[in-house]
């Protein structure tokens, strides 16, 4: 009885220490720089956000049980997800963290990282989540004024006390971050979203046109490679001068957000970039104005340092355009990061692409159960349909994503994706070449997949040994030494568990004489190669 007793209690006490025992507060999340290359590092190590964007309204906690289910389905390891402005100071600096809690809170239950979105002053280049009060009172807080002299559906990035109403809320979110986050739960934050102007290309009021007929400011003119002294933006940049005046405008207000954020809690922050045709831009008025579209972003990179990275929302589907965006925005002053894309068959691959450029994540956008219906009685589609393509990426990398990151943040590791009528790409790893190959048959003539679905990462773990991961391809190696012939001492078939690669199989014979083969399921091969 004593016994049972003093059990019981040991138990209760354990408990109660466990309950008050202070959470260990991990290192912040930060961005680093290693020969041209980035790696979010968190935890203290490379970091790949395989992630998913929840749909607008989803952030919201009565939505959060039809966003959880999705990511699980996913293996997502982090949820994009945003913060409203107009929830969050419901009245003038009275801030309600209940709906930043309990995101929290729940994401750390599910073990899962979050990017959370500030959908303040802009949100797709309206002001439509800044707070009722701000909305009932537009000569204060006031909009673009348009060429004919009417106010436009877009803040003024000249609005004084719009600005400095987002920098107390935001600040107050960062604050309340930093104190309700030691677990580092959140690893990225967005600064607004798509901020810019849909229609006018700049704000046309008095006082902005003022500003437009005065120099432009020194910084831009550098970082825009202009020869310093130009009278005016329209001397400095004609066709262009409107939209490179809004970026100024635009970019100077974010980034004062930004800094004022940062200066509280420094965690990565970003701007994300509804984008311009990358190959054939349209003239200015064919995309939205004032965004850091891949025209502006050394004016973004000047006007708005506190902003780590500048991010592409990638909605184009033709590969061309597609690959053309990663390249625009992988600069040796920017990491690769894609915040938003479509998560559809025809892109999902290009995860692959973007890895291949050491991004640091990647996040099809409207991935939860809000908008998708359930399977209907008879129907032969699975409700899950939508997910799946993003899926099919996620149950690959995931178990290895931090071997992924690290190898990537090292150099070690090259990512393709096929493009249609590219029937096979080499890879060089020093004295190998990787040789990827798309739709081979036996006989090993490549002719493409029927639809292009290949993908593959290659990453060489030592001199002569190599891990691979893919679906839809072949990928064999040649020495670059012509003289020599290639051999393979072994390969193994593996499964990443708790990170490390546990050894299945050696295959040879019918799965090894024609190159090593990927199929529609997921594969991760260690593989040594030798000469002779
Ligand atoms: C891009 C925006 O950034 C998202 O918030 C969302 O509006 C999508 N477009 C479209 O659904």
């Amino acid at each position: 009885m004593r016994k049972t007793l003093s059990l019981a209690l040991l138990a209760a006490c354990g408990l109660g220490l466990a309950q008050t025992a202070p959470v260990k507060e991990r290192p912040i999340p930060r961005l680093e720089k290693k020969e041209g290359r980035y790696a979010l590092v968190v935890d203290g190590a490379p970091f790949l956000m395989l992630g998913a964007q929840a749909n607008n309204s989803s952030g919201w906690p009565a939505m959060l049980a039809k966003v959880w289910p999705a990511l699980e389905y996913l293996r997502a390891n982090t949820l994009e997800i945003p913060i409203y402005w107009e929830q969050f100071e419901p009245r003038p600096g009275q801030f309600d963290s209940t709906v930043l809690d309990a995101i929290l809170s729940q994401a750390r239950q599910r073990n899962i990282r979050l990017v959370l979105l500030w959908f303040g002053t802009y949100k797709n280049g309206s002001q439509h989540y800044m707070p009722e009060w701000m909305k009932l009172e537009p000569e204060r807080y006031f909009h673009v004024i348009d060429k004919n002299g009417r106010p436009a559906d877009s803040p003024s990035p000249f609005a004084t006390a719009s600005l400095e109403a987002d920098i107390h809320a935001f600040t107050a979110f960062m604050r309340r971050l930093k104190a309700a986050d030691p677990q580092r739960t959140v690893i990225m934050v967005q600064v607004e979203n798509e901020p810019g102007t849909w229609g006018p290309l700049r704000d046309y009021s008095p006082a902005a046109q003022k500003l437009f007929d005065a120099a432009v400011p020194a910084g831009v003119l550098k970082a825009m490679n202009k020869e310093p002294g130009s009278p005016n933006w329209q001397a400095a940049f004609g066709p262009e001068a409107e939209v490179c005046f809004h970026a100024w405008a635009v970019a100077t207000y974010v980034g004062k957000v930004a800094a004022a954020g940062k200066a509280v809690y420094p965690l990565p922050l970003y701007a994300n970039a509804a984008l311009r045709d990358p190959l054939k831009p349209g003239a200015p008025g064919s995309y939205e104005s004032g965004g850091p579209t891949d025209n502006v972003i050394p004016i973004w990179k000047a006007a708005a340092p506190a902003l780590d990275v500048v991010a592409p929302d990638i909605y184009l589907s033709e590969p061309a355009q597609y690959l053309k965006v990663l390249e625009l925005y992988h600069r040796d002053d920017n990491p690769l990061f894609i915040p938003e894309t479509s998560g559809g068959a025809n892109v999902a691959r290009f995860f692959f692409s973007a890895l291949g450029l050491q991004a640091i994540g990647f996040s099809p956008f409207g991935l939860d159960y809000t908008r998708a219906r359930p399977a209907q009685p008879g129907s032969t589609s699975s409700p899950d349909e939508f997910l799946e393509p993003t899926a099919r990426n996620y149950r690959l990398i995931a178990p290895m994503m931090r071997d992924v990151a690290r190898l990537n943040f090292d150099g070690k590791l090259q990512a393709v994706a096929e493009e249609k009528g590219k029937v096979a790409q080499t890879l060089a790893f020093g004295a190998w070449n990787a040789v990827v190959s798309y739709g081979a048959a036996r006989n090993n003539r490549a002719v493409g997949n029927p639809e292009p679905t290949g993908r593959v990462l290659v990453a060489q773990l030592k001199d002569n040994q190599f891990l691979i991961a893919g679906y839809s391809c072949r990928v064999d190696f040649s020495p670059a030494d012509p003289n020599k012939r290639r051999q393979f001492l072994r390969v193994e078939e593996g499964k990443y568990e708790n990170g490390a690669f546990k050894f299945l199989r050696i295959l040879n014979g019918d799965q090894t004489d024609w190159g090593l083969n990927f199929g529609s399921e997921p594969t991760a091969l260690r593989v040594s190669v030798a000469t002779y």
